[in-house]
């Protein structure tokens, strides 16, 4: 149900556009969370909002916020607590809570937070106009029911020019027992493969080069919408959705995240490779070498049949690179059992893995379980993994050296006006000298063969071939 409650600071009515000022959005969490964050600025700015040259000066702040881990719950308070503090001299000022944490907390956010006017959950991302509007009528705002995402309409204000994020379906249906996600962004909804293309289309006409499809477990698209083919199949699927938006002119590069190893497919596989568009780069989150932990966090595949993945996907990509998330000190989880997630990260070689010490979410299984391992451990680990983890990315940008590579153009490197940045097909990042022999510059966009001269664990470095 959305509550509504009015508030003390009554206004009244809605502010004409003119009157509405400056914006600040601060986003926390994942791709999901930019994407919203980029729709949500789209829609500020048609109802009449600037983006604020800084927070302090803002005459709307929004938080889209995350809360997969205790740590990223807490920034918020801190940030809210400055804004909270502002606001008891400037009673002008709106106040947004939106994303994980709001939905998770909701209305007891506004005792904690009292100068809140509106907390408004993922699924109501699309809506914020709306909700302003009952905010400028002077409500106390709360949005966090379930709600069906309605086919984007909005224009997103999109941070790159180059590069955009394209949702293809919301929420996740898996229970994996550490994991709150699925209670902050509620069941899956897909979205029509033709609504997916005709807004790929219109990122085509504005110069887009690259998008990346959306969903946190992006392997379930199509899974909620009707249909069969004649030999038996969901006429929906991730596969079927890379071969529909495959042919649209102007896209030079597609990637997808994030893929879930219970239900990654041979013909996904065979699809990326025969597609060239498609991009020879994996996100494919393990969490765990042991398969008893696998099993208490409730994945769904084993050890061999992630190996069995890869192992495909470099039969097909032999250059592929594969990047992942992991997990240690989950409860219960031995030294022996931590030290296999070592062992398959060595084994099989990453180029990049995103790491994390568990923690215990409000109303996961997990949270609950007696076994919790403690902080010592925790730093312990995942100090050992993020060195391990370096040391194979250093490797696999080794195989670079000297190499010919495609870099798409995303901008200037912040930290040297001289060069440009970009990526490879297999995204690590890359920088080289902005200027072009005709003495004008590299522009986001372009195309460029870089030939490369210095490796680093993370990033490349080259000059023009
Ligand atoms: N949908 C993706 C992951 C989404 S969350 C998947 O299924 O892989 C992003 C990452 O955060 C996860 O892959 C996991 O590694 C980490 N994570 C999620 N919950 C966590 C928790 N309670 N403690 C520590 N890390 C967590
Ligand atoms: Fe969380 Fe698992 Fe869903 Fe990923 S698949 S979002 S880890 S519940
Ligand atoms: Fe965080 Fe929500 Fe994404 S909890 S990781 S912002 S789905």
């Amino acid at each position: 149900m959305t509550v509504t409650t009015t508030s003390s600071l009554t206004n009244s009515g809605a502010l004409p556009a003119s009157r509405r000022g400056s914006y600040w959005i601060t986003t926390f969490g994942c791709q999901m969370n930019k994407a919203d964050s980029e729709r949500m600025a789209g829609i500020l700015e048609s109802m009449g909002y600037r983006e604020a040259a800084a927070e302090l000066e803002a005459d709307l702040v929004l938080y889209n916020t995350c809360t997969i881990r205790d740590n990223a719950e807490q920034k918020v308070y801190s940030y809210l607590g400055r804004q909270a503090q502002r606001k008891r001299t400037n009673p002008n000022l709106t106040l947004v809570v939106a994303g994980c944490v709001a939905q998770q907390e909701g209305e007891s956010l506004l005792r904690r937070v009292p100068e809140l006017d509106l907390v408004m959950g993922p699924q109501h991302a699309n809506r914020l106009d709306t909700l302003l509007a009952q905010v400028e009528q002077g409500q106390q705002v709360v949005a966090t029911d379930e709600h069906h995402i309605l086919e984007d309409i909005t224009t997103a204000r999109r941070d790159s020019q180059v590069c955009a994020w394209v949702n293809v379906i919301y929420g996740c249906n898996e229970r994996c027992t550490y994991c709150v996600v699925p209670s902050v962004r509620g069941r899956e909804q897909s979205r029509l493969p033709e609504a997916i293309r005709l807004e790929i289309e219109g990122l085509a006409a504005q110069g887009f080069k690259e998008i990346t499809l959306l969903g946190q477990n992006i392997d379930a698209y199509g899974r909620d919408l009707p249909g069969i083919t004649p030999e038996g199949r969901r006429a929906h699927t991730l596969t079927d959705l890379l071969h529909h938006v495959h042919g649209v002119k102007g896209i030079e590069r597609i990637r997808f995240a994030t893929s879930h190893p219970r239900y990654f497919t041979e013909r996904l596989i065979d699809a990326c490779a025969d597609l060239d568009k498609v991009c020879e780069h994996f996100h494919i989150p393990f969490q765990s070498g042991d398969d008893d932990v696998l099993k208490a966090m409730a994945r769904g595949y084993t050890v061999d049949r992630y190996r069995r993945i890869i192992e495909r996907i470099r039969h097909r990509m032999p250059d592929a690179a594969i990047s992942a998330d992991v997990i240690v000190a989950f409860p219960g989880e031995t030294d022996a059992q931590y030290r296999r997630t070592l062992d398959l990260i060595e084994e099989l070689g990453f180029d990049q893995v995103n790491t994390a010490a568990y923690s215990p979410r409000p109303g996961t299984p997990a949270a609950d379980w007696p076994d919790q391992l403690s902080e010592t451990v925790k730093v312990e680990r995942l100090q050992e993994l993020n060195a391990l983890v370096e040391r194979m990315a250093k490797g696999r940008s080794a195989r670079y050296q000297g190499r010919t590579e495609q870099i798409l153009v995303e901008g200037i490197n912040p930290k040297d006006p001289q060069q440009v940045m970009g990526r490879t097909r297999t995204n690590r990042l890359t920088f080289f000298p902005a200027s072009k022999p005709d003495a004008t510059t590299w522009q986001p966009g372009d195309l460029v063969a870089v030939r490369i001269e210095q490796v680093r664990a993370f990033s490349l470095s080259g000059t023009l071939a």
